[in-house]
Order: structure tokens, then sequence, then C-alpha cells
């Protein structure tokens, strides 16, 4: 019978026995719990973890609905096989993805939702979410920015806002990116909720349910969320320390047609790789020979700390190839939620009627705030600030990874961006594994499987060094390395865990 461990909160708004089925389903698509694995009876299971016997009864009784477990008169409840087509559940709708790379629906978020709803307990040292340092966020000139708008403006400010966005924030944007190389005008800048929204709203616009989108391998978590919901196909190229692969991208062009190709060429997330001026011209020229347009996600780009900054994808082309995509939420304040989306009148018109159906408008209040913050110099005194501020907790990340993690780990020395991408050693416990443990003393980070399309990276993790002060920093490594040790069984005595939150 499995030895098996499950962390429930307590004080979470959702039922115990909720938080139990997700959590079965993680260890099991995280193979922590592998096919024909015998659980517990629902007796002892409820003793162990101190919940009533009903609550796990009825997980029991949902995941073999489910297809996840299946009981046996007599013998107990085991873990089931995948079905043929990769899924537990034997008719669960399937996103139509490359051949290679079939994705049961919205799966991969059971991990993320899992990780979201455990780091955002208190007592736990997060590593996980990518936003830039809270203790930053200009709280005082948001206040002032608020006040000013609801004085100018009055219930201007509080109705519906044109649909394109507030047109002096389109041009303060217009400007902001004439600073990266980018000339356009204010009518090729669209303002967005965030630049998932952005991303949401070019995909809608460009592909059609079963049409394929193209990426790096791994990837952002909310494009592969996206193209789930939006029924999309994915075909995820590998990519070198240069970015993504152009000589895997340009046989796969020959002989199969993509709508769209989406990239991170600054500070790429999880991997924090950056493409080379080369390369960027190269792959403008690939896709522009193709016909395929490019969405250069460049939510990361100026949250550079150390070296030079690589020109922008969409100031190097000299067509309409490159969709540009970035906003204000790593830079400054992620819960203002605007974002923008710069692209030619070939795509504007259909993005508008998109984000019409989506959501009206951008909150107009919000958009006048974010273009006072500009206008009054707060986003580039505050970018300045952070990147500093980056600085430090990047070499305090670097200098307790090299203290605590175990042997064999390597990781990235990305130059800007919010993580650290850390590969363990092949030989031990997978990073779910070390995920389940590292909850147990209170410290989390990002799974780095979900980023893949193809169940690779069991061994990666992303780590987001910007959300904690230095000394919180060495405090969670210390504690990674102490739950690394502790599934290794390995000289368990090898730092003594002093909690300091
Ligand atoms: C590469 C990338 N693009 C887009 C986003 C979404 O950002 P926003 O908060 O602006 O919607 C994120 C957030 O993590 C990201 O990492």
């Amino acid at each position: 019978m499995a030895e098996v461990s499950f962390v429930l909160d307590r004080d979470s708004e959702e039922p115990l026995y909720r938080q139990l089925i997700r959590q079965i389903k993680l260890q099991i698509e995280s193979g922590q719990l592998p096919a024909g694995t015998r659980l517990p009876a629902s007796r002892e299971l409820a003793e162990q973890i101190d919940i009533s016997r009903i609550s796990v009864v009825n997980a029991y009784a949902e995941l073999r609905a489910e297809g996840y477990l299946s009981a046996h008169a007599g013998r107990g409840t085991f873990v089931s096989r995948m079905n043929n087509s990769g899924s537990y559940a034997p008719d669960a709708p399937r996103v139509r993805t490359h051949a290679t790379q079939e994705m049961p629906a919205l799966s991969a978020d059971y991990s993320l939702r899992d990780m979201m709803r455990l780091s955002a307990r208190k007592d736990v040292i997060n590593f996980s979410h990518g936003s830039p340092p809270p203790e930053f966020y200009p709280i005082q000139q948001l206040r002032d920015a608020i006040n000013y708008v609801l004085e100018r403006d009055g219930s201007a400010a509080l109705g519906y806002e044109r649909l394109e966005g507030f047109p002096p924030l389109r041009a303060a944007v217009r400007d902001y990116v004439s600073g990266l190389g980018i000339l356009c005008s204010a009518e090729s800048v669209l303002i967005t909720g965030g630049a998932q929204q952005g991303l949401d709203l070019i995909v809608q616009s460009l592909l059609n349910e079963g049409d394929t989108l193209i990426t790096t391998n791994p990837t952002y978590l909310g494009l592969l969320d996206t193209a789930r919901a939006r029924r999309v196909q994915v075909h995820a190229i590998p990519q070198d320390d240069d970015g993504i692969r152009l000589d895997l991208l340009e046989n796969y062009l020959y002989d199969h047609k993509a709508k769209l190709i989406y990239v991170m060429p600054s500070f790429h997330n999880p991997t924090g790789t950056v493409m080379p001026l080369h390369r960027r011209r190269q792959l403008i020229n690939l896709a522009r020979e193709h016909r395929v347009p490019i969405v250069e996600d460049a939510v990361y780009h100026e949250l550079r700390f150390e070296g030079e900054s690589q020109p922008t994808l969409k100031s190097l082309d000299e067509g309409d190839t490159v969709i540009h995509l970035s906003a204000f939420t790593k830079m400054l304040l992620p819960g203002l939620r605007i974002g923008y989306v710069i692209a030619g009148s070939s795509y504007m018109e259909r993005l508008i009627r998109i984000k019409q159906a989506a959501d009206i408008s951008t909150s107009g209040l919000n958009q006048r705030a974010m273009h006072w913050l500009m206008q009054r110099g707060v986003l580039a005194a505050q970018l300045a600030r952070n990147n500093r501020e980056l600085k430090r907790r990047y070499y305090a990340a670097l200098a307790a990874a090299e203290r605590y993690l175990p042997q064999g780990t390597t990781w990235n020395k990305p130059e800007g961006g919010l993580y650290l991408w850390v590969c363990l050693p092949k030989s031990g416990p997978t990073a779910a594994e070390l995920f389940m443990n590292a909850v147990k003393h209170q410290v989390t980070f990002a799974i780095g499987s979900v980023f893949f399309t193809n169940n690779a990276g069991s061994h990666n993790l992303r780590i987001n060094f910007s959300l904690q002060r230095p000394e919180l920093i060495e405090e969670g490594f210390k504690r990674i390395g102490i739950a690394w040790q502790e599934l290794t069984q390995d000289n368990q005595d090898y730092m003594e865990k002093k909690p300091i939150l």
C-alpha cells in the first residue's frame, strides 16, 4: 500500500474533500502515485489526515467516476492506468493538439491551482508567482493618481471607456514604446486587461478551433491555458541557449500550416533565455517567408538588471509580421491590469471587435491612473528601483542556490527577469515530489513540468526570486534543501530548520 501524504489547508474556503481530490490527482499526474498503487482504506486515511470518513469516501467516489481510481471488491482502491489517449477519464473532452503532444483539456492546471492556493498562505515563503517586489508597489502615488483623476474627470472616469483604450493612454504608450525602437501611431495601440487578455484576443482573432500555433517547449503557461480554452493546437519546438530552434521551426513550416508563432525573446518564462540579435532577425525573416505572424511577448523586456538590452522584434520588423504584446503588470502593478497590443491595421479591426465581446473596455479609472503615473515619471522611477532590487534579490538567490540546493543541481544565470530555472539531479526525486514535501516546510515554487507540452521537465523548478526579501530568499532555499534531504533520506541532520516567519 502507498505511503501517502496530503497537506490540507483548514483555513481555506474550499471543502477538505475537494482539496483531497486535487492533491490525489496531482500526485497521480506527477507520477508520485503510479498506476496500480493501492490507496489506504477510507477509515484509515480519514484518521491519518484528520478529516471525516465521509469526506474521504466522497473524494474516492469522485475520483473513481473520473477514472483516476478503481475499486476492487475486497481488495481496496487502486490508481487506474491511463487510457490509450493519455487521459484517466475515459471520455474526457480533449483539445486537439499536435499528434505527439496531446493534452487532456485543462488538466495541467490542477497542479497550478494547487501551487497558487498553497502559496497564498501567509506563513509560506512563496517563490511561485510571477510578480514584481510587492513592497515596492507605488501605493501612495496610485492614491494620488486616482484622487487626481476623479477630481479632473469626475463621472467620465467611472463610465464605459473607449473600446480601444483611453486616448491619452494610447498616445502615452506610443511614446513609451518609441523608446524601445517601436515607431507606431496611437491607432496601432490597443489597451487590454493585462498581457494575458492581449494574448487571448490575438489567439481568438488569428486562429480558429483546430488551427495550430507554434511556441517554444517549455513555454508560458498562460499561453497553454489560452490554447486549451480556445481549442487550438500547440506545436512546441525545443529551444537552445539562444531561444527557439530555427532549424526545427523551418522544417515544421515547410510541411505544415501554422497560424501564429508565439515567442518571448527577452527573459523567456520560465527559462530566462534572451534571443540574440541574429536569431531575432532570422526568426522574422523565416516567419515573413512563410507568412506566419509572430507574437512577441515582451512583458519582461524592461526587467533587465545587467548587460545590454536587445532590440525588440517589433523594432526590427520592416513589414507587419510582428505583433508586440506587453503590459505594465510586471513593470509596475499587476493588479491594475493594464496591458497593450501593438499591431498593424490589418490585425487591429478584428482585435477590437473581439475585445468588445470580451469585456467592452478595460477599466477607465485604471487607465487614467496609469496615464497619470506615466506622465509624472512614476513608471520610469519605479522600473529603475525595481531593477535595482531585482538584482539584489537575484544575487541573494544565486548565493542561496549555491549553498542549499543538492549537489548536481544546475540553474541559469539570467541578466534580468524574475526567475531562476533550476534542474535537479535526474537520479533524485522529481520537482513535484519535492514540491509536496517543500509545502510542509512552508516554501513553494513552480513545478517545471507545467510549462512543457510533453510531460518533460519533471526535474525542473522555477523560482521567482523577486517576491521575497533577501533574508527570506535564504531561508526559503534552506527549507527546499531540507525538504530534499528528507526525501533522499540522506544525512537528516544536514541543516537545522529554523522558521523565521
Ligand atoms: C510571459 C508572460 N506573458 C504574459 C503574462 C501575463 O501578464 P499580465 O499580468 O500582464 O496579464 C505573464 C504572467 O506571468 C507572463 O509570464
